[in-house]
């Protein structure tokens, strides 16, 4: 099958914040980079993203910052467009799933699979707000980690230990909102019967597509090894699309059903607006000459690889043909994070660096996250942008066109005489194109990238190694050789860049006063300049950054890190229950355990250790010494010194750090984790029993 032309889409951004780094690296960049390389290749293609303004992130986000879910995403959607464009991401169409057309083309959707008997209704017991009326999603649910008893974990995740939960498994659940006790409610569902379509899938994805990354591959295995399950495609809350058929009062769709229809339903909005440029919308998700790729993160995989080509298979259209998803990128070691405000923003970027899209975009791609997840430090932005764009290739491109104004007023030299080094470095990049094309076309934009900087260092190497600079003195004629081929270098350069560093790129073909006409398709040639044809106005393509910018996001990070600290011990304060009773015992039990009041004479931390405290105790009966581990709790353990304790006094010894403990000082653990030594109150002899 040739394919006549490329339908690319980039996962649709929750309109709940704006977007990060994370998104464009894992996501937008390598989207654009596709996007424009196919362009320049001359191909047909639509590339659709839009804001996904549906479910519970958006609804969280507006309680948080009291405003109406239509604010949140009014206000996201706006921003994320404008930083997209900022970007350069070159989207044919940014649209929204609140528009009209998604959200009656994603109604009917559903409305048609409804009449076609594609999917299963069943009725089950859903955790409910008896006091709010509500059903509660897995991410309004909080309650006690049941892994790690952590306060406040959510339905679907313990952020302490990282455990994966279901709601049911929760100690004391409650409602994240309101805090209140909850109950279970029976409710009616529609379902995906993901079941049915396994062994298309297995098929369709596991022997058709082995050449799917293979972390997607593997997802995939993983998922279908595990057997599909059915998948409820409609949810009880009041923000999304209404569930379009009787007896669905209050009900919306899923926002993971309508979301990817809006792949489609934004490309029926562009077709309607600009039929002349984009033809009938039907020839791009039912014509088999049309090629749909999915850009995606990881966690969007199944998604995109079981749930939404089950729906496409069910009602005629396209599947796609890769799905090229990357792993995660980090920020300074830790997961980025929205809610935790732990984040790169676009938009403050551009404020913190105008002008300085494609330095981002490069270290982005130069560290894209394609096989493993990665980490993106402030140190490595500063490397990558002073020595490879400014040291590299700016300093190529500077060297040439400066030098070509000092010694031949601006004018592309004439080409004399190839000396064997010439025809060298020519033949090294008169491949770089098609090493570049292969590499695009699969996924494998970091490499083509460093492919790109490599025709930069080649130049780089030339104008070092020839240094025109001092032969002006005795031989121009040969300068001018050089300095042509330089020009050369630099036009295929700009070229080369054009996917990857579209604004540089731009400014590049100014400065060289390229004709627009030249393209992708005469990348390795060295006639793209004329002789004697006149350079525009030079300038620095790239800049160095120095310290003190650098330092001023890792101070911001800083700050945001303590903040979050202070908040999460807020958070565990606020929600913080007694544990539950635990099972009966007997006083004859508790008899077993010989707990002793004993004063404190001497309180030190232990040397090397961070946790441990050692005591020096009067217990009436010539003194012992106990470990503790409440070293944190205690900035200063002399406050204890004098106070009189509870310990444990029947405890076999124990050996910790080279000291042995005798026994266990009893504490009380605070919601905030700190640790309090239980005193006595009024004086009592020590070596006293408690009981
Ligand atoms: N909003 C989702 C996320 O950010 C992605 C939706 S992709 C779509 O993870 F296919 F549903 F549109
Ligand atoms: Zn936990």
């Amino acid at each position: 099958m040739t394919f006549q032309r490329s339908l690319i889409t980039a996962a649709l951004p929750y309109a709940n914040g704006p977007v990060h780094i994370g998104h464009l690296a894992g996501v937008y960049i390598p989207a654009d980079i596709y996007a424009r390389y196919l362009r320049l290749k001359g191909k047909k293609v639509l590339f659709v993203c839009g804001s996904d303004e549906h479910g519970v992130p958006v609804t969280i986000r507006a309680r948080k910052e009291g405003i109406t879910t239509q604010e949140v995403v009014d206000r996201y959607h706006s921003l994320i467009k404008r930083s997209f464009a900022d970007f350069g991401i070159s989207f044919d169409i940014y649209s929204r799933t609140t528009s009209e057309t998604h959200h009656q083309f994603a109604a009917d959707y559903f409305r048609r699979m409804y009449e076609a008997g594609q999917f299963v209704e069943q009725t089950s017991e859903q955790f409910y707000d008896p006091e709010t009326g509500h059903f509660l999603t897995d991410r309004n649910i909080r309650g006690e980690c049941p892994r790690c008893h952590a306060q406040g974990a959510y339905g679907d995740q313990c952020e302490k230990c990282g455990a994966t939960l279901s709601p049911e498994e929760l100690i004391n659940p409650y409602n994240a909102e309101t805090g209140n006790a909850l109950t279970k409610k029976e409710t009616k569902h529609w379902y995906l019967p993901l079941d049915q379509y396994q062994p298309w899938l297995e098929d369709w994805i596991l022997n058709q597509h082995k050449e799917w990354r293979p972390n997607v591959y593997g997802q995939c295995k993983s998922w279908l090894d595990g057997g599909l399950k059915p998948r409820a495609v409609t949810r009880d809350l009041d923000w999304g699309i209404p569930v379009p058929v009787e007896g669905a009062e209050g009900k919306v769709l899923y926002v993971w059903f309508d979301a990817p229809i809006g792949y489609i339903s934004n490309t029926i909005e562009l077709c309607k607006a600009q039929p002349e440029k984009y033809g009938n919308w039907e020839q791009w998700w039912r014509q088999d000459d049309t090629r749909m790729i999915h850009f995606i993160g990881k966690d969007n995989i199944v998604f995109h690889c079981i749930v939404f080509p089950a729906m496409l298979k069910a009602q005629g259209y396209n599947l796609p043909d890769n799905v090229p998803s990357n792993e995660f990128l980090n920020l300074e070691g830790d997961k980025i994070s929205t809610s935790r405000n732990w984040a790169v923003w676009l938009n403050e970027y551009l404020d913190d660096f105008p002008g300085k899209q494609d330095v981002l975009r490069y270290v982005l791609t130069a560290n894209a996250p394609e096989t493993k997840d990665n980490d993106f430090t402030w140190a490595d932005f500063q490397a990558r942008n002073n020595n490879e764009l400014v040291a590299i290739y700016g300093n190529f491109i500077n060297r040439a066109l400066v030098l070509t104004g000092k010694y031949f007023e601006g004018r592309v030299p004439e080409c004399g005489e190839l000396t064997d080094y010439d025809r060298q470095t020519i033949d090294e990049f008169c491949h770089v194109k098609a090493t570049l094309e292969s590499l695009l076309e699969n996924f494998r934009f970091r490499d083509a990238q460093k492919e790109a900087m490599n025709l930069a260092r080649i130049g780089n190497k030339y104008l070092a190694d020839t240094e025109p600079w001092k032969l002006a003195k005795t031989d121009m004629e040969r300068t001018a050789t050089i300095l042509h081929l330089s020009l050369q270098i630099a036009a295929n350069l700009a070229i080369a860049f054009e996917p990857f560093l579209p604004f540089s790129s731009e400014k590049l073909r100014t400065m060289l006063q390229m004709d627009a006409q030249i393209g992708w398709e005469d990348l390795g040639r060295i006639d793209l300049l004329q002789t004697d044809s006149t350079l525009g106005e030079v300038s620095l393509l790239f800049e160095k950054i120095d310290d003190s910018l650098i330092q001023g996001q890792l101070d911001r990070l800083a700050r945001i890190k303590a903040e979050n600290e202070k908040a999460a011990q807020e958070e565990a304060l606020k929600n913080w229950r007694p544990s539950p009773i635990k099972a009966d015992t007997t006083i004859d039990e508790f008899d077993k355990t010989d707990i002793r009041v004993a004063t404190v004479l001497d309180c030190q931390p232990v040397k090397k250790s961070e946790r441990l405290l050692q005591f020096s105790l009067d217990d009436g009966m010539g003194g012992r010494t106990i470990l503790s581990g409440i070293a944190q709790s205690y900035p200063d353990p002399s406050v204890l010194i004098g106070k009189q304790v509870l310990f444990i006094a029947n405890f076999p010894p124990r050996k910790m750090m080279g000291i042995e403990s005798q026994g266990m000082i009893l504490s009380a653990v605070d919601a905030d984790g700190r640790l309090v030594v239980t005193t006595v109150s009024a004086p009592v002899k020590n070596g006293t029993q408690v009981g």
